[in-house]
Formats: structure tokens, C-alpha cells, sequence
């Protein structure tokens, strides 16, 4: 997807579909703005008889057919002096989404009351291009489809010399995300993963490590590999590597949850529990990988940034592991797998002692690890834990900046007696109540209790079932622009 600024006089534009924002007061005279497509007196006329008053998120469509215009998507804005950049963002996916099959390109034009600073500017091209977001793959008719190429702004010539690259990148990483999350588990296999891994580093010049099952064996991450255990699939450790030029002031390690598909194991996953929609239990390690491949591209100053996926699937067979099966994490911890479903934590057990034993000032961890975390917050908020309450305020603005809603959830200390194991130092699934909890106090047992650490649980906000937002309905790729945001925060 390509983005333009028209710089040229208006008299000589002309296009396919221009959408046109205009908020509720004064609308003849906004309608000047336009008169380059069509008189102003004849255009109020149609808006009138088709009762359009310029209210929130109101639509008008108006078919042209002339030289210079085919539709017209008029928009309604509201009070100029209530009106977020949400709003905007969300009124122009709305209908971008309407166009992305009709046209190759399409045309913007907001009042000027909008386009303070660049960093509006690119809000609005970044929730354009992620709404724009179509994913075709796996239909057979694919060729035929038409699909959105451009997207040009008609009235930023105070901005001329604005680069929109790093929303480019930013965009690519949530766009690499949401292919990952939504491919079907017999095509995004851990070992599809480590290729996809090893695309980024190419493309980025990232260092790049895949352990396979024996050197994994060799490290002694038991808790990992007991969950690949019934998957006739070879696990794959996946280890990126992004190091600037400059002098290393910080070194940050970011971990995600990577279950290709969770059937549940021998607690197999029956009823309600939505197996069928599995494929995106590797949520977290797809925003790790999204975020590797827009940092890459962007290169941040003075940091070391690990990226670290253990890859696996939980499946089903004679070696698959037994409810009940004691193992060991290769921090010598022992669990006992009262519940095979539990496997998340049980991955991110060895990948967050990996993690720990690179020495980074600080971890985050992101993964679709609970269900209990979308009893709590649903859809559209995901809950994070941490040890540390500058780490909590940096993320929660980064995600605020970010547009990704996210909200603290406590790390209580007393619910660790619901691990206590008779046989082991712990088990790896607590009581029902306040399950996505325990899951955190879990992790908490697998890294140096001196590094800064956050836990990210995106079981509810990494696919959304209708459009939301920016989203179109499927993957959102939930988790990479805040990532992206707390490390841009560190310039
Ligand atoms: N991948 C699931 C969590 C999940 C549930 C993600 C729903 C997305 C939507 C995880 O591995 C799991 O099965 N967790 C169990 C834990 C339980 C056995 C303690 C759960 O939440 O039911
Ligand atoms: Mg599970
Ligand atoms: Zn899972």
C-alpha cells in the first residue's frame, strides 16, 4: 500500500472515491472545500434531501459519474470541538472498509481543523492502511480480486515533506502479525514459524538462533518440550537478535507464548472451548515476531532487543504427556502437569529462563495464556502484571499512545498456595477462580527476581470476531504497536 499527498492545484485532481469529512455546523460554507468537484449550492441540495447533517459517523454516498469523480463518501464529524483522533480513525475504517474491494485507490479529504501535526496526519494513514487490511491467501479466487493500493491525502501540502515510513514499518509488523495468527495450524507449523523468523532477520540484518529438539534437550528445558511431546511436529526455540551500532544502554528481552494450535492435550479441549480456533493460541509470539521485523526496519538507538519464541504445538498421541507427569523447566524448578491445557506457561517457563539468563534489564512476555483473562476483561482490554510499577506506567502509556487498550491486574501473592503441589515444587494449574492470575504467578517463578518483568495476557483482544475499530474482523495483531511504542518511548 502506497501513500500520497496531492500537491498540484485541486482544479486538476480528479479520482475514483473521495471521502470528505464535514462536522455539524456551518455545512455550506465546509462545502467550499470541495468545489473543485462540484458547486457547492447543488451539493447542499443533495445533502439536504437526503437529511445528512454532518452527525457522528453519519455516512452519505453520492454517485458522480462525472470526469473528475465517480463517488463522493461524504462523513459526518460532529462538534469540531469535541472530536478525537479515535473518532476520526475509526469513521475513516469504517469506511475504507466499505471500498478496499471497489478500488484500486481512494482519496481523503478532513478538515483542516484536523491536521495540527504530523503525528495526526500519521494516525490517520496508519488506521487507513490497518483497516484496509484484506487477507486473501487462502482463497482460490484471489487473483480476481481487486484490492486497495493507494490511499491519497488531498489537502497536507502544509506538511509536504512528511515521511510516513515508520508507520509504514509499524503497519508491516501488525500486518505480519495478523497473517501469522490467522493461518491455519496446518500451514503456520513452529517450523513455518522459525522460516518466517528467519525471513525477518534477513531482511533486517537481526542475528538469529533456532534450537531444535535436541540442543532444547541439551538446555534442559523439560517443561517445553514436554508439552511438544505428543505433536508429530519438531518444536522449533526461535532467538532474534536486534543490536544498534551505537554503545548498548539497555537490554530488553521480548518472549511470546507460541502454540501453533492447543487442542488441550489429554484435557482435551471439549464443548465451549472453541478448539476450531486454536490456530491463534500463538498470538503473543506473532506480536514478538510483528514487532521484530517493524524494529528491525526502524533500528532504535543504543539497544540490544531479544526477541524469543518456544514454538510447539499441543496435540495428542501414545508420547504425549499424562496429566499428572512431574517434568522439570530448565531452571530446575519441578511441575506437576495437573492439567495438560495449562501448556502455556509451561513454554513460557523455559523461554522466560532462556530469557533471564541473557541478563536484559527487562522482559515482557505476551500470550493468549487464559481464558479467565477474558471472563475478566473481554474483548477489547487486555490485563498485564508486573513487579515493578515503572514498568506498569511506561506500558500503560505506550499503549495508551498506541491505541491498544490495556489494564493492570495485581500479582497476589496469596493465590500462589493454589500451585502448591504434594509430589512437586509446584503445579503448573491453580483453582478456577482467578485463573488468569495464578497463570502469572507461575511465570514469575522462571527469571531473576531483578529484572523488570511484564506479562501481557491477550487471550481476549488477539482476534476479534466482527470489524472493531481499525481492526476488520479476524486477527488484529494486538500487542505490536504498544511494543513498538514503549521501545520508541526510550529515545
Ligand atoms: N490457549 C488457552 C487460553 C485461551 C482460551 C486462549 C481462550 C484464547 C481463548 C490456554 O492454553 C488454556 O487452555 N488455558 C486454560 C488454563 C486452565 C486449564 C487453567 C484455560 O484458560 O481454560
Ligand atoms: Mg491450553
Ligand atoms: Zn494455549
Amino acid at each position: 500500500m502506497q501513500f500520497s499527498i496531492f500537491k498540484k492545484n485541486l482544479d486538476n485532481w480528479q479520482g475514483n472515491s473521495l471521502i470528505f469529512g464535514i462536522f455539524d455546523e456551518e455545512i455550506e460554507s465546509q462545502l467550499e472545500n470541495i468545489k473543485f468537484i462540484i458547486d457547492p449550492k447543488i451539493l447542499i441540495k443533495k445533502i439536504n434531501k437526503k437529511k445528512f447533517k454532518g452527525e457522528k459517523g453519519q455516512i452519505l454516498n453520492l454517485e458522480f459519474l462525472n470526469q473528475k469523480l465517480e463517488t463522493l463518501i461524504i462523513f459526518g464529524l460532529g462538534k469540531s470541538t469535541t472530536i478525537e483522533i479515535n473518532d476520526v480513525q475509526s469513521y475513516l475504517a469504517k469506511i475504507i472498509r466499505t471500498t478496499v474491494d471497489k478500488d484500486e485507490k481512494i482519496s481523503i479529504l478532513l478538515p483542516s481543523e484536523l491536521i495540527n501535526s504530523k503525528e495526526e496526519i500519521r494516525s490517520y494513514v496508519e488506521s487507513a492502511r490497518l483497516s484496509a487490511y484484506k487477507d486473501n491467501r487462502f482463497n482460490s479466487k484471489r487473483d480476481e480480486k481487486k484490492i486497495l493500493q493507494e490511499i491519497e491525502f488531498l489537502n497536507l501540502n502544509k506538511f509536504e515533506n512528511i515521511s510516513f515510513d515508520e508507520t509504514e514499518y509499524l503497519c508491516e509488523g501488525v500486518e505480519l502479525a495478523r497473517r501469522l495468527v490467522a493461518a491455519p495450524p496446518n500451514s503456520l507449523t513452529p517450523l513455518e514459524m522459525s522460516i518466517e523468523a528467519t525471513k525477518i532477520a534477513k531482511e533486517h540484518g537481526l542475528e538469529i538462533k533456532i534450537l531444535e529438539k535436541n540442543e532444547c534437550e541439551d538446555l534442559g528445558m523439560g517443561a517445553f518440550l514436554a508439552v511438544a511431546k505428543g505433536s508429530d511436529l519438531e518444536p522449533k526455540f526461535i532467538h532474534l537478535t536486534l543490536k544498534s551500532k551505537s554503545p548498548i544502554k539497555e537490554k530488553i528481552a521480548l518472549v511470546g507464548k507460541g502454540l501453533t494450535f492447543d487442542s488441550g492435550g489429554y484435557n482435551l479441549k471439549v464443548g465451549a472451548s472453541q478448539i476450531e480456533m486454536m490456530k491463534y493460541d500463538m498470538g503473543g509470539s506473532a506480536a514478538v515476531l510483528g514487532a521484530a521485523k517493524a524494529l528491525g526496519a526502524i533500528k532504535p538507538d543504543g539497544l540490544e532487543i531479544h526477541f524469543i519464541v518456544a514454538a510447539c504445538e499441543n496435540m495428542i498421541n501414545g508420547s504425549a504427556v499424562h496429566p499428572g507427569d512431574v517434568i522439570k523447566a530448565s531452571n530446575g524448578k519441578t511441575i506437576e502437569i495437573n492439567n495438560t491445557d495449562a501448556e502455556g506457561r509451561l513454554t513460557l517457563a523455559d523461554a522466560l529462563t532462556y530469557a533471564s539468563n541473557l541478563k536484559p534489564d527487562s522482559i515482557i512476555d505476551l500470550a493468549t495464556l487464559t481464558g479467565a483473562i477474558v471472563v475478566a476483561l473481554g474483548n477489547d482490554v487486555a490485563g498485564f502484571w508486573t513487579n515493578n510499577n515503572m514498568m506498569a506506567k511506561d506500558l500503560k502509556t505506550a499503549s495508551s499512545q498506541a491505541g491498544e487498550e490495556l489494564w493492570q491486574m495485581p500479582l497476589q501473592k496469596s493465590y500462589k498456595d493454589g500451585l502448591k503441589s504434594h509430589i512437586a515444587d509446584m503445579k503448573n494449574t491453580g483453582p478456577r477462580a482467578g485463573g488468569s492470575i495464578t497463570a502469572a504467578l507461575f511465570l514469575e517463578e522462571f527469571f531473576d527476581k531483578n529484572i523488570k518483568w511484564a506479562h501481557i495476557d491477550i487471550a481476549g483482544t488477539c482476534w476479534t470476531d466482527k470489524n472493531k475499530g481499525i481492526h476488520p474482523s479476524g486477527a488484529t495483531g494486538y500487542g505490536v504497536k504498544t511494543l513498538v511504542q514503549w521501545i520508541k518511548n526510550k529515545r
